[in-house]
């Protein structure tokens, strides 16, 4: 699960989940009061670099959680973020107030109101590109979203980075029930583990 914000002076982290099953349903019941151990943070998180000026971020569902505060993050470095919201419907979109009050331009897209498809995303990126090109993007929460992003990043040239959500057991890289393939930058096909070397990749080598 993805730290969803931190605020050092109060002692607090927080986490925002769907509740899917088991382990998520059993964090929902938790009381004030109820301890809870927490290994982490774990893994390779996204990478800012100090030329950036403006940044775009394209979030599904869940995804958002991710990427919210990477946008907190770029607010305290100066740098620009525009967010595409995905959701299945209107009331599903999260975190808008907080992206905008760190500044972020802020479209939202829904299944329902038949914005989401990639054909309408494609043509929205598009014309923001033209406007004003981002120095990066980065992604979550979607394939099919991750899949255009990938085309987009390519077509212009604009590096991008995404947060991969796969199965997972350990967590720490030792069972390696994570282990997906990628493309080196080099051509070569390489097995990684999504834990330990991710969550976070280059979206050139995600195959
Ligand atoms: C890198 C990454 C980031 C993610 N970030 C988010 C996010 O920020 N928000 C979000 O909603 N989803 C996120 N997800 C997806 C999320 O992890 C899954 O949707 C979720 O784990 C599935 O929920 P579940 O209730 O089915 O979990 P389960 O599969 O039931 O449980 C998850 C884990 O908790 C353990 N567990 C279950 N019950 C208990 C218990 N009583 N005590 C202790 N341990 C228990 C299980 O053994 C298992 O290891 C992320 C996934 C990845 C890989
Ligand atoms: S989850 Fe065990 S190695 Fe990645």
């Amino acid at each position: 699960m993805s730290v969803y914000g931190v605020d050092r002076s109060r002692r607090v982290i927080e986490f925002l989940y769907k509740v899917a099953g088991l382990g998520t349903g059993t964090l929902s019941r938790l009381k004030n009061g109820d301890v809870l151990s927490v290994v982490g943070p774990l893994g390779q998180g996204f990478r800012l670099q100090d030329s950036w000026r403006s940044i775009l971020l394209l979030a599904r569902g869940v995804g958002l959680a991710t990427l919210a505060p990477l946008a907190e993050e770029c607010f305290a470095k100066g740098i620009r973020t525009t967010a595409i919201l995905s959701a299945r419907s209107p009331d599903l979109i999260m975190s808008r107030e907080r992206l905008e009050a760190v500044g972020a331009r802020v479209f939202c897209v829904s299944d329902a109101e038949k914005s989401s498809d990639t054909e309408h995303l494609e043509h929205l990126m598009d014309s923001l590109f033209k406007a004003d090109r981002p120095d990066a993007m980065f992604t979550c929460g979607s394939q099919r979203l991750l899949l255009l992003m990938k085309r987009l990043s390519t077509d212009w040239g604009i590096p991008a980075q995404v947060a991969l959500e796969e199965q997972m057991a350990c967590g720490l890289g030792m069972c390696f029930c994570c282990v997906k393939p990628f493309a080196a930058l080099d051509g070569q096909v390489t097995y990684r583990r999504v834990c330990t070397e991710g969550p976070v990749f280059d979206l050139r080598e995600v195959i």
